[in-house]
């Protein structure tokens, strides 16, 4: 375990061109802005906050695999993978601490396709559609559920 505690925000596929992508669906803030919130968020409950983005689906794996023993617990916007990467799911289910899904949209109001995750099963709790609030709601959840242990 890390000196510090520590949450791992991971941001998949896409998320590095927010700001320019579709700003009627996911904002005008951009990634930093969103990292810069959950940070802040949880220094203020005493964690400290890792972020990495990744267009890879290996990467993203690879930095799960590692989460184990060093972060207390994991926030996942897995982009486009959550409707399809069973790699991800799996990296996942082997992590022993909290996970929370994050979208800013909520996909159940967009394209059908957008309804399945692969990632839920393996979550503890889903934040979506509340745009960039989401993550600071992410980081309250995992610091909740932390306290229960
Ligand atoms: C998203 C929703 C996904 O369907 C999409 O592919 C994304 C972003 C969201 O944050 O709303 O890349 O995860």
């Amino acid at each position: 375990m890390s000196p510090h505690r520590t949450v791992l925000l991971l941001s998949g596929p896409n998320l590095n061109m927010l700001g320019l992508r579709e700003p009627e669906v996911y904002g005008v803030e951009t990634l930093d802005d969103h990292v810069a919130v959950a940070t802040a968020t949880a220094e203020a409950h005493g964690f400290e906050l890792r972020h990495f983005q990744s267009n890879h689906e290996g990467e993203l794996v690879d930095l799960i695999h590692a989460a184990r023993g060093n972060h207390e617990a994991i926030i996942i916007n897995a982009g486009a993978f959550t409707h399809y990467s069973w790699s991800i799911h799996d990296a996942l289910a082997v992590f022993d601490g909290p996970i929370v899904e994050l979208h800013l949209s909520n996909p159940e109001r967009r394209e059908s396709w957008r309804s399945t995750s692969v990632i839920s099963p393996v979550a503890h709790g889903i934040i979506c559609g509340f745009g960039g609030v989401g993550y600071r709601l992410a980081v309250e959840a995992v610091v909740e559920l932390l306290s229960r242990r």
